[in-house]
């Protein structure tokens, strides 16, 4: 056998447990993104030998349905759904899920409320959860999830405090053998992939390296951004004021941005100087990305809205086919493993 072929045969091989949980050729996701995973690109994520995943988001459950429905109609691979903890229809949502015999809900937001891992196994699928460190994975795993997902700081959109490398450390020897683990944030390239796969875990989750997919519906100005950006630009929020809460978010540096900033600064003066009520204030802060991924997304206000994007920004170089971006991944993962074998 030589070198190359042996690098893609040992890549199946790290790759078949996760592949075989997805149902997919590869045991690469495309983790859920608001506004961007919807019908078109979860399809072509799937279509390509990947797995997609809906992003539901804020949607009602009509919506999802029909989101679904629509996904369903462009592939006939296995996609799965991304449903929020905290949404108020949270159940409902899951039998939509289950009258369509989705395969795979991932819960993110936090963990499964009381009745949710129940509902989503009785309909028959497999429940992925977040897993934001060690303790919280050995709970989750011991509630019955079927697969986590570890994520680090590097990633796009919400974030928590701990890097992709060290949570992966920290946690695969410890949890691989258990259930299947996928490592997401910052991964852009193939050779990231083969190592995590080497140590231990199923498979892998990109977001932001599918942004500018052909088949993704992100505004041009959206994808212009991420094309320009460098790792540096992808800025995690900033708190100012330890009253006030932000909840971390990794996103494109740019005016809004400053703004937020400066949004914080008035709102605790207000506070110091009693004009405002610690509820209202810190309502205000809550309030103020509202809508802002979408202007983004969907409008293409990249200057206002938010531009959620992880520091792997910086190697997406162009608009290129979902296909070229998975196929490349696995020329790279599978040249990486042949030269280290070789
Ligand atoms: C624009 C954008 C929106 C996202 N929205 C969501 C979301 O709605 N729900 C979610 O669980 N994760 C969301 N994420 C995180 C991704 O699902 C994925 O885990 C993350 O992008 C992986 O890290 P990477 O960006 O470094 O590849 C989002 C990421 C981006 C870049």
């Amino acid at each position: 056998m030589n070198e190359t072929h042996a690098g893609a045969s040992r890549l199946r091989n790290l790759m078949s447990r996760g592949a075989t949980f997805l149902g997919t050729e590869v045991a690469i996701l495309c983790g859920a993104m608001s506004w961007v995973s919807e019908r078109n690109l979860v399809s072509a994520i799937s279509n390509a030998g990947g797995f997609g995943v809906i992003a539901c988001g804020a949607m009602s459950p009509e919506l999802l349905d029909a989101e679904i429905a629509a996904t369903k109609a462009l592939t006939s691979k296995p996609f799965g759904v991304n449903l929020i903890t905290m949404h108020p229809q949270l159940m409902e949502l899951i039998a939509v899920c289950g009258r369509h015999g989705v395969g795979h809900v991932v819960l993110a937001g936090g963990l499964p409320p009381a009745g949710s891992l129940d509902a989503i196994k009785a309909n028959g699928a497999k429940l992925i959860c977040f897993a934001p460190a060690l303790a919280l994975a050995k709970k989750l795993i011991r509630s019955g999830v079927d697969a986590l997902v570890i994520e680090g700081m590097e990633a796009g959109g919400h974030i928590g405090p701990v890097s992709t490398s060290v949570l992966a450390q920290e946690m695969l020897p410890e949890i691989a053998e258990q259930v299947p683990v996928f490592v997401a944030g910052g991964i852009g390239r193939g050779e990231a992939i083969a190592g995590y796969l080497e140590m231990g875990a199923a498979g892998v989750q990109l977001g932001t390296r599918f942004v500018c997919a052909t088949e993704s519906i992100a505004h041009p100005n959206f994808k212009r951004a991420f094309l320009r950006a460098n790792a540096r630009d992808a800025v995690a929020s900033v708190q100012i004021d330890p009253r006030l809460p932000v909840i971390p978010v990794r996103a494109l540096k740019n005016a809004g941005g400053e703004l937020f900033t400066a949004k914080q600064r008035e709102v605790a003066a207000h506070l110091d100087e009693g004009r405002v009520a610690m509820a209202e204030a810190q309502l205000q802060i809550e309030h103020y990305w509202a809508g802002a991924l979408r202007r983004a997304v969907i409008e293409g206000d990249v200057e206002h809205g938010s531009v959620m994007a992880g520091q792997s920004v910086g190697m997406v170089s162009r608009e290129e086919p979902v296909a070229a971006i998975i196929a490349q991944l696995m020329d790279e993962a599978a040249g990486a493993l042949a030269k280290r074998a070789a």
